[in-house]
């Protein structure tokens, strides 16, 4: 596996893949990996004859009084799970390869898609998500990316960049990944304690009540959203950023009974960590 450092390293690696017909698959990450990310590195492993894994903490897409500075760097250990999944080559380069200049240029989705949600208490998160992963795609001109359904409302932001900006790449969405106990993992779970580990757990456990309702015949958003917040609130620990349910794909206000594929979303802080999870309700 070939660790890159600089873009110009990187560039060169990825000039040497496109004079073949070998396929890309690009899995962008902040590093901290954990069994969610390797699922996406076994995925992009199995669909692409080169695996790229990016490792980069983001700046731009951390709001001033959030998690930066403290965010886990682990790129050794990241570069051992990497390679352990079939990983080619791993892509860190330092905040001022990605950032070279004074004067940016920013890729940006407008609307509500990016306005609700995590959108509403992080302006400019979106505008980061984007900016970087464009410049991802540019340089390593995938075939295939990679990302994880945890981050639903990213998900649904690149997807429409990808679609407006004519990327000609596959997003490929997977799975959340989830502790056995049904917290679902994430970089961001190491901050928690155990007590507020275990508190955790009634965001999965307020999300599969919310299925079960829709599934035996409630078409009515508010309701679930309410038995939703009910349930989150039977934890003292639990202090709610959000519970929001909306039409996919741009995340719009539901009308009237649900309709084809909703988005239940929540972010719930425990301490000073804050977690999200979803689920799709689909009626099909
Ligand atoms: O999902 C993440 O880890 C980040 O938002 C991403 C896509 C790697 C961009 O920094």
């Amino acid at each position: 596996m070939i660790l890159c450092k600089t873009v110009r390293a990187l560039q060169k690696e990825i000039k040497k893949v496109k004079g073949t017909n070998k396929t890309i698959g690009l899995v962008p990450t902040m590093g901290a990996l954990h069994a969610g990310h390797a699922s996406l590195i076994e995925a992009a492993n199995k669909e692409n004859d080169i695996v790229v894994v990016s490792v980069f903490v983001n700046p731009t897409q951390f709001g001033p009084n959030e998690d930066l500075d403290s965010y886990p760097r682990t790129l050794e250990a990241d570069c051992i799970l990497a390679e352990k999944m079939g990983a080619n080559i791993v892509f860190a380069p330092t905040p001022s390869e990605m950032y070279p200049s004074r004067d940016m240029t920013w890729v940006e989705v407008s609307g509500d898609i990016t306005k609700v949600l995590c959108g509403a208490t992080r302006p400019i998160h979106f505008r980061g998500v984007t900016t970087i992963v464009a410049k991802l795609f540019n340089l390593t001109q995938p075939e295939r990316a990679y990302f994880g359904q945890k981050d639903a409302q990213q998900v649904q932001v690149l997807t429409r960049m990808v679609k407006d900006l004519f990327f000609q790449l596959e997003l490929r969405i997977m799975p959340i990944i989830r502790e056995e106990d049904g917290l679902a993992k994430s970089s961001r779970n190491t901050y928690l304690s155990k007590k507020e580990h275990k508190a955790g757990l009634i965001l999965y456990k307020s999300l599969r009540k919310a299925e079960q309702l829709f599934i035996s015949g409630q078409r009515d958003a508010e309701k679930i959203v309410e038995e939703t917040i009910q349930i989150i609130q039977s934890e003292p620990l639990a202090d709610i950023d959000y519970v929001k349910m909306y039409a996919m794909p741009e995340l719009t206000p539901i009308d009237g009974p649900m309709k084809g594929r909703n988005l239940l979303a929540l972010a719930v802080k425990f301490g000073k960590t804050r977690l999200i999870d979803n689920t799709i309700l689909e009626v099909k």
